[in-house]
């Protein structure tokens, strides 16, 4: 005979309570523990082991083996470690047990004991339903991510003919026009600018310190080398410090010229130095090459601004 459900669980000294659950091995399929409700304002659930019931009077009374004081001793049940046999398939159960199938707990596996129990359902939930949706997810992440890994646009542009440019050592600002294409955007026009000096021989040394300047593709490749003796630099017409645009000024201080960019006020000598303000580089040299009858062309490259080092975006 198995204890019925509400049975009334008694010590050797009186009542204590009522049988609310019962707890099975899974594996025996047998009664391991009853689980007895107190009487009284907690109405705390305490497990008893089978083996401590003595006698199954009727189905409507059990008698423990022990005192009340003892009874209060035995564990309180933790319902997190227990699931019910409807969340764990346990066949044939009805075969063994003889009691309401929504109170028969089984103690969870042990791999899953500190786990919240629902936290393991959730997270089981959100494992299974990942990977139903990554075959499909890929192709889509795969074409989001696309852009991330175009290779530069090392593309040359026209910008001007350097007759234009009288002075030594002072900035000439040459506009061109750029398509310019953001990730699944249409492709948009774009105006940019350079400013090139026709260098003497100091401000060369000042820029390339008497080496080449070489510039490279993504995958490492040289794509072009400005000649350290060129007589034209180009500056890109971006300020290092956070993008802004500069202007070739003379001011009091500096009645020969420099760079000044307006947003924050860094200053630039003529070799693209910075003399003054928040720029945390030097004006970044461009790829220039310039033809016999004077027509310079640029490789629009663009840097990181706001950082020491050169990182090449485009
Ligand atoms: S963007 Fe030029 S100084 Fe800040």
């Amino acid at each position: 005979m198995q204890p019925k459900l509400t049975a009334k669980a008694r010590c050797s000294d009186g009542e204590v309570g009522k049988i609310s659950k019962v707890i099975m091995d899974p594996i025996s399929h047998e009664v391991s523990h009853v689980v007895v409700q107190e009487s009284g304002a907690m109405r705390l659930e305490r497990c008893v082991p089978i083996g401590d019931v003595q006698e199954i009077v009727s189905e409507e009374e059990v008698v423990l083996r022990c005192s009340s004081s003892e009874f209060s001793q035995y564990s309180v049940l933790d319902r997190d470690q227990y699931v019910t046999p409807h969340e764990v398939e346990i066949a044939h159960l009805e075969d063994n047990i003889h009691v309401e199938p929504g109170e028969v707990l089984v103690p969870l596996p042990c791999l899953e004991r500190d786990v919240p129990r629902r936290t393991f359902f959730t997270n089981m939930t959100h494992a299974i339903g990942a990977l139903i949706a990554l075959p499909l997810a890929f192709p889509v992440l795969k074409y989001l991510m696309k852009p991330m890994y175009k290779p530069f646009d090392n593309a040359w542009f026209d910008v001007g003919n350097s007759k234009k440019i009288a002075k030594e050592n002072i900035g000439y600002q040459f506009k061109f026009t750029r398509g310019f294409k953001e990730a699944f955007m249409p492709e948009q026009q774009i105006e940019k600018n350079i400013w090139v000096v026709k260098a003497t021989p100091e401000v060369k040394k000042a820029v390339y310190e008497g080496e080449d300047r070489k510039f490279y593709d993504n995958k490492g490749d040289v794509i072009w080398v400005n000649k350290a003796n060129s007589p034209f630099i180009g500056f890109s017409g971006k300020c290092p410090h956070l993008g802004c645009g500069y202007k070739w000024r003379r001011t009091k201080n500096f009645p020969d010229g420099v760079f000044l960019c307006p947003c924050h006020l860094s200053i630039y000598d003529e070799a693209g130095k910075v003399i003054d303000g928040p720029a945390p580089r030097a004006l970044d040299v461009l790829p220039l090459d310039i033809n016999a009858g004077g027509e310079i062309k640029v490789i629009d490259v663009e840097y990181k601004a706001g950082v020491k080092n050169q990182i090449r975006l485009l």
